[in-house]
């Protein structure tokens, strides 16, 4: 019957242990995720995903490699002239203001979709970042 109080012992010891490897990879976290969410922004990705996917082209262009990548660049994807020739690359400035308002950046891109709120924007940047690498 000693056994018993022993393993409860060494069982809460490993919890803790878990707890102070889960706290030291949150602060390592820290910095990146300082203006994005990527866990929220793979919930919000899904409003992209009626047309989007990493890795496949539908109705818009894979996202893979996104961040970094020049625009209009994804083979056997038929982007509109305007958004080929438009000569930006993708970074977290660019895509940020793409999400804000294609249109506005972009005038006869087919992409009709925005991300009004600068928050939502912020975490679908780190979710591409982190996921879409
Ligand atoms: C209704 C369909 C639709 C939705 C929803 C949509 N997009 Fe798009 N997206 C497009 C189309 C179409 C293009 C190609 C535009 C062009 O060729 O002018 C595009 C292009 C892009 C590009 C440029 C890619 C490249 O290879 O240059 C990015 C980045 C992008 N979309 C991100 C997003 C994100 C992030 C979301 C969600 C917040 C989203 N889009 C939602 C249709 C959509």
């Amino acid at each position: 019957m000693s056994i018993r109080p022993y393993s409860v012992v060494r069982r809460s010891t490993a919890s803790l242990g878990l707890a102070a490897i889960a706290v030291a990879l949150l602060c390592a976290a820290g910095p990146a995720d300082a203006t994005g969410n990527a866990a929220r922004g793979q919930t919000l990705y899904k409003g992209c995903a009626d047309c989007h996917s990493i890795n496949e082209n539908g109705v818009g262009p894979m996202h893979k490699g996104v961040v970094g990548r020049k625009a209009g660049s994804v083979p056997g994807y038929d982007y509109s002239p305007d958004l080929k020739n438009s000569g930006i690359v993708w970074t977290e400035e660019t895509l940020d203001k793409w999400l804000t308002g294609p249109q506005a950046m972009v005038p006869e891109t087919k992409m009709f979709f925005d991300v009004p709120d600068a928050q939502d924007r912020a975490d679908i940047i780190a979710y591409l970042k982190e996921r879409a690498r």
